[in-house]
C-alpha cells in the first residue's frame, strides 16, 4: 500500500517520531510518502493511509497541522484510515505534581486531529499514538521511538 506520514514539528520531537513510523512503514513492504508540514502543505494529499502527527501546544495541535487537515478531501478520506500521532509532555512521578499536570496531557494533538477528522466524516484508527517528551522541548523520553516503531507495525496489521 502507498502512505503518508505527515508531521509538524517546532524543536525535532515529532521530527524524529515521523521518522521512525516511516522506517517501520518501509520496512513492512509499504511505500511512504513524508510530509514535513513546516516545508509545506499540500492539497488534497491522497493515499491508501495517512499517519497525521503534530507536537502538543496548549493541549492543542499546531495551525500547520490543522490547515493541513482542513485541506484533505472527505471524499477520499472517508474510505481510508488517518492514523493520529503526537508528541505530549511525560507526567512526573509525584502524584501530587501529576495530578496537577494532567490538564495539560489528557487532550492532546493527536486525539484532535483524531476528533477533527472524526467529526468531518473521515475515517480514523481508533488508537493515537503519544509519544512522551521529557521538557518542553524535548528530548524524547527513552522508549518513545520504540513505541512508536511498535505502534506502527501494530496498525499496519490492522489495516490489511
Ligand atoms: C508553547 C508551548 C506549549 C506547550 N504546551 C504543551 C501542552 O499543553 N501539553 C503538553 O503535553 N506539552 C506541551 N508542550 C510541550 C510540547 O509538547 C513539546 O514542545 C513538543 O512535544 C516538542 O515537539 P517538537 O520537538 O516536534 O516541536 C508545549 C511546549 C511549548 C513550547
Amino acid at each position: 500500500m502507498k502512505g503518508i506520514v505527515a508531521f509538524d514539528s517546532v524543536y525535532g520531537n515529532t521530527l524524529k517520531v515521523a521518522e521512525a513510523i516511516a522506517e517501520e512503514l518501509r520496512g513492512q513492504g509499504q511505500e511512504i510518502e513524508v510530509i514535513d508540514l513546516g516545508k509545506r502543505i499540500p492539497r488534497g494529499a491522497e493515499a491508501d493511509f495517512a499517519f497525521i502527527g503534530s507536537p502538543t501546544r496548549m493541549t492543542k495541535m499546531t495551525g500547520r497541522t490543522k490547515r493541513f487537515l482542513r485541506r484533505l478531501r472527505k471524499e477520499h478520506w472517508s474510505g481510508h484510515t488517518i492514523v493520529a500521532f503526537d508528541t505530549v509532555l511525560k507526567l512526573p512521578e509525584d502524584p501530587e505534581k501529576r495530578a496537577r499536570s494532567a490538564k495539560w496531557t489528557e487532550d492532546g494533538a493527536g486525539p484532535k486531529i483524531r476528533a477533527f477528522a472524526e467529526e468531518r466524516g473521515m475515517k480514523v484508527h481508533p488508537e493515537v499514538l503519544r509519544a512522551e517528551v521529557v521538557g518542553m522541548k524535548g528530548p524524547l523520553a527513552p522508549d518513545a521511538l520504540d513505541k512508536s516503531r511498535e505502534f506502527a507495525r501494530r496498525v499496519i496489521r490492522d489495516l490489511h
